[in-house]
């Protein structure tokens, strides 16, 4: 969407204060031992009394309130037994609607003790994010932001998921435009005062290419390599964007 108002505005920031609610809950219970299914129970817990709703599951019917993805799973994991382990990478991805409103946000946080390449991905996928806010402003192209994330990353001998990608949102989920991780000549569109997307640079430490798992969610890297996701929404500005999730 493109914010129009103070409302809208004041809408938005509410939804994306429910998700940074919930990340930080979430965030603060993982521990190895803890399954998937009882970390996803912490941040709905947040949600309902926020007076909030899962976004994939109003939408997609996705079954579980968070997306949570472990190891080489990059994105979209569906909440259950699997206990978390130390060493595990594991990424918490939050939409939430609240009054009409809808934001998202992702972080990915080590279990234990993690390896270095492990705490590398997951600093190189903050950094992306950094480099992509100095560019996600009115009047440069969509696909500047996708060209300052590869950068970054290829820079650090990482690859970006390219099927993945951030996205306009506001009163869905996915809306327009799409928000790609590399310099795709099609997100041509330019950026305007007011509108709202997600940046989620979503990357692997090996080849980026992903498949779509047995359960026809969870999307995990083809070579198994290890995954970072990190996200946040935000509005368009002449300057630094606003963000609606921290
Ligand atoms: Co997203």
């Amino acid at each position: 969407m493109s914010i129009s108002g103070p409302e809208e505005l004041a809408g938005m920031r509410a939804a994306g204060a429910v998700v940074a609610l919930m990340l930080e809950a979430m965030k603060s219970a993982v521990r190895p031992g803890i399954t998937t299914a009882e970390l996803d129970e912490v941040g709905a817990r947040v949600m309902r009394e926020q007076g909030a709703q899962s976004a994939p599951a109003m939408v997609y019917k996705f079954p579980g309130v968070s997306c949570i993805s472990v190891n080489d799973e990059a994105v979209h994991g569906i909440p259950g037994k699997r206990a978390l382990a130390s060493g595990d990478l594991v990424k918490l991805d939050v939409t939430v609607e609240k009054n009409g409103f809808m934001a998202d946000a992702a972080v990915t946080v080590p279990v234990g003790e993690v390896s270095v390449e492990g705490k590398k991905l997951m600093a190189c996928a903050q950094r992306a994010f950094a480099k992509a806010m100095l560019v996600a402003r009115a009047g440069f192209r969509v696909s500047e932001i996708g060209r300052v994330i590869e950068r970054e990353v290829r820079r650090s001998g990482f690859s970006v998921i390219r099927d993945l990608g951030g996205h306009g949102i506001g009163r869905t989920i996915h809306e327009a435009p799409r928000v790609p991780n590399y310099a795709d000549p099609e997100a041509h569109e330019i950026l305007t005062e007011g509108l709202v997307i997600t940046v989620e640079p979503i990357i692997a430490a090996g080849s980026g290419r992903a498949l779509t798992a047995r359960d026809r969610w969870t999307v995990v890297t083809a070579d198994h390599s290890a995954s970072a996701h990190y996200e946040h929404t935000l509005v368009i500005t002449k300057g630094q964007p606003m963000l609606l999730t921290a």
